[in-house]
C-alpha cells in the first residue's frame, strides 16, 4: 500500500496510481520535498492520536472577498457596512455535495457524525484518528521528524493522497505536510535592567520634541525606556478618553502557553497608569489553552502585549485569548494529540462567536515557506472572514529583518524550501493581505529598529490597495537589487509601524527592558482601537480591516503617518531594504498620528477636504 512513493515522479501532485481493487483509486493530493533542516526518524507510532482538519473547498470565497473590499474602501458607497457572521457563513459555506462526498468516505473508515466537529460554516471537519487509521485514509505513511535545531519533533508524512473522486471536494488535510514552527516575536529580552537605562538620561534633559502633533513633545527618558505616555506623547493621543461602555473592545491572542498575569498588570498599572488600577481583562481559555496565575508562570510576550494594549486603551475592556495546541512533541513522552499551527484553533473558535473584539493583536508567527501554500491560503480566508465582519487584525512583521526571524545568523535559514535551494529572503507570517502588519521604529526621532521584518511574498500576490505605494518603493531601487532574493509582485509587508524596543513592562513581579516587532503590533493596535472608539461614540461602525483606508490617507493626507527615513533591516547576510521617504519595506508607511487619524475617520470620509 505503501510502493507508491517509489514511483510516483517527484515533481508533481496529479499522478493516479494502481491500487488493490477493493480500494477506490486514490490521487495524491500534495507532495513536498523533505524540508530542509528536519530530519526524518521513526515512523510514528501507530497508536499516536493525530487531529486531521479536512478542508472542504469554500466556492463562494471570491464573493467574500468582493464584499470585503467593498465594506472596506473608504471611497465606496458601502463603506463599514459589515456582515453579519451568518452572512459570512453563507459565502464560506462548502457544496451540499462536498459535505456529502466526504461523510461517506468518513463512514467508510467507521467516522460517523459523532466523532466528527465542524467549523460554524461547516467548511472544515475535524477528527481525531491514530495514525495506524490516518495512513489507511490518505495512503501515506506518517514519520517522527526532528528539527535539528531546536530538536523539537512532528508527527509528519512528505505527501498524502485521497480517493480520487473527492479531489475536488477536499482542498487540503493537514498535519500532514506542514513543517511549520511556531514562535512569539519578541528578539531583546532583558531582565531588570530597566532602572539603568533610564539612569543614563539626566532627569534635567530637557523635553524632545516630535514632528506628529503641533507643539508636542515626549520626555527625554523616552529615547531609552518606552512607557505608556511615551507612547501617548509620541503618537498625539494625550488626553482622548475611550469609552468603558459604546461597545468598543480590543482582544490579545496569546499562544505557545503564554499566560498574561494579572499581578503583573496591576505593578505595571501603578508603574504607568494609576488610573487603570484595579481594572482587568478578561481571559478566554480556547483548544486546551491554560490560564496558569503564578506570578513564575508569567509570559514575556503576553504580559507585553497585553500590559501596553490595555494600558493604552483603558477603560476599553480588554479580552486576551489563551490559545492552546503546539505542533511540536517529544516523541519520548508522547503528548496526545500533535495539533496544526494554532492559528486555525483560534478562528474555529473567534469564529463561532457572535460578538468580536473590534481590534485584536497578534504577536506570533511562523515561516512563510514552512507552510504549504494551500494551508497558508485557508488560514488566509479565515482572517478576511474576520475581516468582512468588521474586525481589525494586526500581526507584528516578524524580527528577522529580510530574514528568517533567527537571531543568530549561523541559524539563519536564507533558503527555498522547495527542493531547489536557492538563496532567497524569507518572511514571517504575516504577508496575508487581510491582515495589517506592524514594523518596528526605534529612538526619538524614530528610524527603522535594524530587526523590522519586511519584504515580498512568494506565496499572496501584490493587493490592489498597495500597488501604487509600492510601486514607488520598487522605481527607488537600483536596477537589480537584490535580483532573485525576493519576488516584485508578492504582497509587501509591513504596512505600518510602531515602537519596537526598551519597552518597559513587569514580569515576575520586576520591571523589565523588552523589545520585539512584538511591542509594535499591540502599540499600534492600541491606537486602532482608540480610533474605533472614537467611531463608536459617534455611532458610527468600526474600522474593520484597515488596509485599503491605511493606503488611501497615505496617498491624500501622507501627515496622518509619521515616515520612518532612517535605518535599514538586515538578513540573510545583506543590509536588507533602506527606510525611506513614502513607503518602504521595513517601516511601511510609517508610524500613526492618532489626532490626525481621529479626525480623518470620524468626519464623513467622503466629504473630508483633500481626500
Ligand atoms: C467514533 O465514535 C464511536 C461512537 O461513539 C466510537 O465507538 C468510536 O471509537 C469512534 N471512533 C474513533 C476513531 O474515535
Ligand atoms: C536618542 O537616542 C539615539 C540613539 O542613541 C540618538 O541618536 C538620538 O540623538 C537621541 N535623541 C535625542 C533627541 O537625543
Ligand atoms: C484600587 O483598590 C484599592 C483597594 O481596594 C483602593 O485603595 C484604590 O483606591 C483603588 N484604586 C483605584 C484607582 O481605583
Ligand atoms: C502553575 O504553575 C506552578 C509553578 O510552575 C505549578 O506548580 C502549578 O502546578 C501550576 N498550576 C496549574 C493549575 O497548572
Ligand atoms: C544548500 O546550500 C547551502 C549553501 O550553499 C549549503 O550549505 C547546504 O548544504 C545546501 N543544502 C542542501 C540540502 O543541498
Ligand atoms: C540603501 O542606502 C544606501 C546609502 O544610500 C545605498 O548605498 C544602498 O544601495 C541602499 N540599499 C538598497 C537596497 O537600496
Amino acid at each position: 500500500m505503501r510502493s507508491f512513493s517509489l514511483w510516483v515522479p517527484i515533481a508533481f501532485a496529479a499522478v493516479v496510481f494502481a491500487v488493490p481493487a477493493k480500494d477506490c483509486a486514490h490521487k495524491v493530493k500534495e507532495r513536498v520535498p523533505p524540508p530542509r533542516g528536519w530530519t526524518k526518524s521513526a515512523p510514528a507510532p501507530a497508536d499516536h492520536i493525530i487531529e486531521l482538519r479536512i478542508a472542504l473547498p469554500q466556492p463562494k470565497f471570491s464573493e467574500l472577498e468582493q464584499h470585503l473590499y467593498e465594506v472596506s474602501d473608504p471611497f465606496g458607497t458601502r463603506y463599514g457596512q459589515h456582515l453579519s457572521k451568518e452572512e459570512v457563513e453563507s459565502l464560506i459555506a462548502p457544496e451540499p455535495e462536498s459535505i456529502h462526498l466526504v461523510n461517506e468516505w468518513l463512514a467508510s473508515h467507521g467516522l460517523i457524525e459523532e466523532n466528527l466537529s465542524r467549523s460554524p460554516a461547516k467548511d472544515w471537519v475535524i477528527v481525531k484518528v491514530p495514525v495506524s487509521l490516518a495512513e489507511e485514509m490518505l495512503k501515506t505513511e506518517y514519520h517522527v521528524w526532528t528539527h535539528d535545531a531546536s530538536g523539537d519533533a512532528v508527527v509528519r508524512t512528505t505527501a498524502y493522497s485521497i480517493p480520487e473522486h473527492l479531489d475536488d471536494h477536499v482542498e487540503l488535510i493537514q498535519p500532514t505536510t506542514s513543517f511549520s514552527r511556531f514562535r512569539n516575536l519578541k528578539t531583546s529580552f532583558r531582565i531588570n535592567d530597566a532602572q539603568e537605562k533610564s539612569a543614563l538620561i539626566p532627569a534635567d534633559a530637557p523635553p524632545i520634541s516630535v514632528p506628529s502633533a503641533s507643539g508636542g513633545h515626549v520626555d527625554a527618558s523616552c529615547n531609552q525606556t518606552i512607557t505608556i505616555t511615551c507612547l501617548l506623547e509620541l503618537y498625539n493621543a494625550v488626553g482622548f478618553k475611550a469609552s468603558a461602555h459604546n461597545g468598543n473592545q480590543i482582544g490579545i491572542t496569546g499562544y505557545l502557553e503564554q499566560f498574561a498575569n494579572k499581578h503583573d498588570l496591576q505593578l505595571f498599572y501603578a508603574d504607568q497608569r494609576p488610573d487603570a488600577l484595579n481594572s482587568s481583562f478578561k481571559t478566554i481559555l480556547i483548544n486546551g489553552g491554560e490560564n496558569n496565575q503564578t506570578l513564575s508562570e508569567a509570559g514575556a510576550e503576553a504580559n507585553l502585549d497585553t500590559q501596553f494594549a490595555y494600558g493604552l486603551t483603558f477603560p476599553t475592556p480588554g479580552t486576551f485569548f489563551s490559545t492552546g495546541g503546539r505542533p511540536p512533541f517529544k516523541p519520548d513522552t508522547l503528548t496526545p494529540s500533535d495539533t496544526n499551527e494554532p492559528y486555525s484553533e483560534w478562528l474555529d473558535f473567534v469564529l463561532a462567536q457572535k460578538t468580536l473584539p473590534q481590534t485584536i493583536s497578534t504577536s506570533y508567527a511562523d515561516d512563510e515557506q514552512t507552510v504549504p501554500v494551500s494551508f497558508a491560503k485557508r488560514v488566509c480566508n479565515g482572517f478576511a472572514q474576520l475581516g468582512a465582519r468588521g474586525v481589525s487584525l494586526m500581526f507584528s512583521s516578524g524580527d528577522g529583518g529580510v530574514g528568517d526571524g533567527e537571531e543568530d545568523p549561523a541559524l539563519q535559514q536564507c533558503f527555498t524550501n522547495d527542493g531547489r535551494n536557492v538563496t532567497r529572503f524569507v518572511l514571517s507570517v504575516p504577508r496575508v493581505p487581510f491582515v495589517t502588519a506592524v514594523g518596528g521604529t526605534i529612538h526619538i526621532p524614530e528610524t527603522a529598529v535594524f530587526f523590522s521584518g519586511g519584504g515580498f511574498s512568494d506565496v499572496f500576490p501584490r493587493p490592489a490597495y498597495q500597488e501604487l505605494a509600492v510601486s514607488k518603493f520598487l522605481d527607488t531601487l537600483a536596477p537589480g537589487t537584490y535580483k532573485g532574493l525576493f519576488n516584485p509582485n508578492g504582497r509587501a509587508i509591513p504596512d505600518v509601524a510602531a515602537q519596537a524596543d526598551l519597552f518597559r513592562i513587569f514580569l515576575s513581579g520586576r520591571p523589565v527592558s523588552i523589545g520585539g516587532t512584538s511591542a509594535a503590533a499591540p502599540t499600534f493596535s492600541g491606537i486602532v482601537s482608540l480610533l474605533n472608539s472614537a467611531r463608536l461614540s459617534k455611532g458610527l461602525p468600526p474600522l474593520g480591516f484597515l488596509n485599503p483606508l491605511i493606503y488611501t490617507i497615505h496617498a491624500l493626507e501622507a501627515s496622518a503617518f509619521n515616515d520612518i527615513t532612517v535605518g535599514n533591516n538586515p538578513g540573510c547576510g545583506t543590509p536588507g531594504f533602506n527606510a525611506t521617504k513614502g513607503w518602504d519595506p521595513v517601516t511601511g508607511v510609517g508610524t500613526p498620528n492618532f489626532g490626525k487619524l481621529k479626525d480623518i475617520v470620524t468626519l464623513d470620509l467622503l466629504h473630508i477636504p483633500g481626500l
